[in-house]
């Protein structure tokens, strides 16, 4: 990411509480990375950015969906703020690291991916929306296996998701499913 910083160019732009989520989730995906020997750098900068499409303006959403979307829909900003927020970071700030950025795309549902910075995010976004001690008890679990800790994530987002009676999207489930089938096939 050449000359672009996410804390100078990113954070100033997202409200009081985003700034406070973004941050606490680039801490956790930091501590995560680094038992994985992953490169914390990246996956501290995955997670300042992943919300970056809450922080923009209606006028300056539309514009984006249309430069950088290119007429892909999604049923609701849900399920499309984590592709626009890469389809952005993409096309405006030239952001090249694909791994970050498929991350990102997909940070809400997950995708079947060996990608471990999804994993990194997908726990880090969830876990840093928790109490401490919870955060923490994530964070440890990642430690020892992210696979086991993502498969944890899911289903915790599954429960959340069926008792708020809130939609419950195929992709979350098929996420939690092979998650599952990863981890008794290979003993994660
Ligand atoms: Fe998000
Ligand atoms: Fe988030």
């Amino acid at each position: 990411m050449t000359g672009f910083c996410p804390e100078k160019d990113i954070l100033p732009l997202y409200s009081k509480n985003l700034r406070r989520h973004a941050k606490a989730a680039a801490e956790c995906a930091a501590k995560i990375s680094r038992a994985h020997k992953l490169d914390p750098e990246k996956a501290r900068n995955a997670a300042l950015l992943h919300d970056f499409a809450k922080a923009l303006p209606a006028e300056e959403l539309d514009f984006s969906r249309k430069k950088y979307l290119h007429g892909r829909s999604f049923p609701d900003f849900k399920t499309e703020h984590g592709f626009l927020t890469a389809a952005i970071l993409s096309g405006r700030y030239n952001v090249r690291d694909q791994q970050m950025l498929d991350a990102i795309a997909h940070h809400t549902l997950g995708t079947e991916t060996e990608n471990p910075y999804l994993l990194v995010l997908y726990i880090s976004d969830y876990a840093s929306h928790l109490k401490k001690k919870d955060t923490n008890g994530i964070i440890k679990l990642a430690r020892k296996s992210l696979w086991q800790a993502a498969l944890y994530t899911a289903g915790k987002k599954l429960i959340y998701v069926i008792k708020g009676e809130k939609h419950l999207y195929p992709e979350g489930v098929g996420f939690y499913n092979w998650l599952r089938t990863r981890c008794l096939k290979y003993d994660l």
